[in-house]
This record gives structure tokens, C-alpha cells and sequence, in this order.
């Protein structure tokens, strides 16, 4: 068995920023109402003629970049999105070619928010086994193309961007103690109806907007992230004091504060981007790890819990050692 470690991740933001005051120029809300109930401040918006695959590849090529590599050296590349510039082929594809990589596999997860730990899983399972050796994993979104503009009770929550990183099969000796440690993955379809999006090519033929019970949403998230990262912990007999850096999806800061509290982790130990980036579904994570790697927070050898929920209902959380 093979261990999946990290070899660099990058982030791309789209130029355009949006604030809480421009949007309560759009619906009825204010700045005070939305920091407060979510603490976001901005999100960054894809310009018209930005796709989910040019987020993705700017995001992955920093990411080879920082791996030292490029196109040529990946052999499998998995790319979490909701928001695939069309129904078919892939959005992976379309970042493979442009990366010039044409061995091995690339494809699309759609676990919405859950999609980078969903993903990370995935390529986990392909590398430890030796199907693949370096693997770039994505997450990318452009959902402000399917809000509903007219619904205060969603618009202001969701941004786009993308962020990756590039992953590589290395045996226990290479590894020296880094990589992926664990990851665990969880859906229950009942809960499909409290987020969900109104369209899709064979319900509608349309693409459909995102809707959401936010009350519901947020009580599942609070409850369905503390037992998730319990258990990892308890998979891997550990404890919150053994964990250097909690790095969430960014859905709402008050979800974010609760999963700390429930765990008993300082503040300062958990990386948080809500306020500049919004929630951007599956690209959360890489662009919150990029943010503290990128800083200096995060350094090899420290342990990175990450944890996400989001439609299906789907959650899930990875262990690694950076
Ligand atoms: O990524 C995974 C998916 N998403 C999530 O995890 C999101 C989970 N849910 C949440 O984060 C929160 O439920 C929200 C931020 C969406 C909403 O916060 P809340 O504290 O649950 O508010 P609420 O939906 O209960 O609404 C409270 C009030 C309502 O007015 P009334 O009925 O009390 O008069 C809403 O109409 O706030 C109103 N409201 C707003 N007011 C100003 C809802 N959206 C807005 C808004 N601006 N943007």
C-alpha cells in the first residue's frame, strides 16, 4: 500500500468582488444582517466569459506549479464540481487537455459542498492501491450561475473559485509520516428536498437555481460535522489536541465556531475564509488550505483535519499530515 501525499496546492479567485452592501442594493438585506448571521463580508463573482473549467485549471496549474511538475508528470485528475460547464463531458477533460495530460483518467464528483472530500477519498483509494501515481485533485464552482438573484435567503450566502492539489503515491518509507491518514464519507438521501436545485436535463431540460431550508440545513451541519470528525479521531485514536489545524467547509461562521467548540479547538486553530470568499461549494477547502499554506500557517508535518457538508445530504471529513 501506497501513501497519498501532498505535493503542492494552488487557488484561483475570480477578479470581481462583491460585498454585502452591493447585494442589498439587489435584494433586501444589509451588511449588519449577513455578517452577522453567517460572517461573510464579500464573495468573489466569475466574470461572464469565465467557466468552472477555467477556475479549475487556473487553480490547478498554480497547484503544479507548486508541485514542482506539470501536465504531463499526472495520471488521473478528479474534479468536484456542481456547476460543470455542461451536462457532459466532464469538467475534468476539459482541464486535461488544456494541461496536456493525456495518461491515465479524469472525471467529475458531485457531492456539492461535501465534492473535495469526496474527492480527496477517491483519489486516496486510486493511489494507495497503485492505480494511479500523482493525482490532481479540484474543487471548482461558479454557483453564482445558479442562485436565484430575487431570494435574499440564498444569494447572499454562495461565491465561486476554485483550488487544488496535486497528490502523489509514495510508500511508507518516502512518506516519512505525511499524507492522507483517513477519510470518511457519509449520505442519506432522505434529507434530498432541504437543498437542492429546481432544474436538470432530465427532470426540467433546464439548469434549474439552488434552493435551500437553511434552518434545516444548518441543524444537520452542526449535529452530522461533530459526529464525523469524532469519528475520524476516534478512527485514528486521537484527539483535538493532536490536531494542528481544522480546515471546514466554509458554509456559515456559526457552524464553523460550533464544530470548534464541540471539539474543544482553539480559535486560532481552525483556517477560516468565510468572510472574503463566501461559500464556493467544493472549492472551499482547497482555497482555505491554499489561504493558510499560501501564509505560512499551515507547514509540512502539521495534522490537517478537514470536514464538509453539504446537498444529498452528503458530509464527510480526511485526516492528513501536510
Ligand atoms: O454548504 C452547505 C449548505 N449551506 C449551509 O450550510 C447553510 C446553512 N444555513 C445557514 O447558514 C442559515 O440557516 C442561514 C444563514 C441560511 C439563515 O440564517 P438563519 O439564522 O437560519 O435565518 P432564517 O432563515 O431563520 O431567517 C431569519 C429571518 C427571516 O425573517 P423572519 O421570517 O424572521 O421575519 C428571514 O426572512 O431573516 C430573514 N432573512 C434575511 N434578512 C436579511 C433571510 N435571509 C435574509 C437576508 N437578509 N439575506
Amino acid at each position: 500500500m501506497f501513501r497519498s501525499v501532498v505535493m503542492g496546492c494552488g487557488a484561483y479567485l475570480p477578479a470581481k468582488t462583491v460585498t454585502n452592501a452591493d447585494l442589498a442594493g439587489i435584494v433586501e438585506t444589509s451588511d449588519d444582517w449577513i455578517a452577522q448571521r453567517t460572517g461573510i463580508r464579500e464573495r468573489h463573482i466569475a466574470g461572464d466569459e469565465e467557466k468552472t473549467s477555467d477556475l479549475a485549471l487556473a487553480a490547478a496549474t498554480r497547484a503544479l506549479d507548486v508541485a514542482g511538475i506539470d501536465g504531463s508528470d499526472i495520471d488521473l485528475i478528479i474534479l468536484a464540481t456542481t456547476t460543470a460547464d455542461q451536462t457532459f463531458p466532464a469538467t475534468a477533460v476539459r482541464v486535461q487537455k488544456a494541461l496536456g495530460m493525456y495518461a491515465g483518467a479524469a472525471f467529475d464528483i458531485q457531492a456539492v459542498c461535501s465534492g473535495f472530500v469526496y474527492a480527496l477519498a477517491v483519489a486516496d483509494n486510486f493511489l494507495k492501491v497503485g492505480q494511479a501515481k500523482r493525482a490532481l485533485v479540484i474543487g471548482a464552482e461558479t454557483f453564482s450561475r445558479i442562485l436565484d438573484w430575487t431570494d435574499r435567503g440564498t444569494c447572499v450566502l454562495f461565491g465561486d473559485g476554485a483550488g487544488a492539489v496535486v497528490l502523489e503515491a509514495r510508500s511508507e518509507a518516502e512518506a516519512g509520516g505525511r499524507g492522507i491518514i483517513s477519510t470518511h464519507l457519509h449520505s442519506d438521501g432522505r434529507f434530498q428536498d432541504i437543498l437542492y436545485v429546481d432544474g436538470g436535463p432530465s427532470s426540467t431540460g433546464t439548469v434549474g437555481k439552488l434552493r435551500m431550508n437553511g434552518k434545516e440545513v444548518f441543524r444537520h451541519a452542526v449535529q452530522k460535522l461533530a459526529d464525523v470528525v469524532d469519528e475520524t479521531l476516534a478512527a485514528n485514536g486521537l484527539s483535538a489536541d493532536d490536531i494542528n489545524w481544522l480546515v471546514p467547509h466554509q458554509a456559515n461562521q456559526r457552524i464553523i465556531d460550533s464544530t470548534a467548540k464541540k471539539l474543544g479547538l482553539p480559535i486560532e486553530r481552525v483556517v477560516s475564509t468565510i468572510a472574503r470568499h463566501g461559500n464556493t461549494s467544493a472549492a472551499s477547502i482547497p482555497l482555505a488550505l491554499a489561504d493558510a499554506v499560501g501564509d505560512g500557517r499551515i507547514r509540512q508535518g502539521d495534522l490537517v483535519l478537514t470536514e464538509a457538508m453539504g446537498g444529498g445530504l452528503t458530509w464527510g471529513a480526511a485526516l492528513l499530515r501536510w
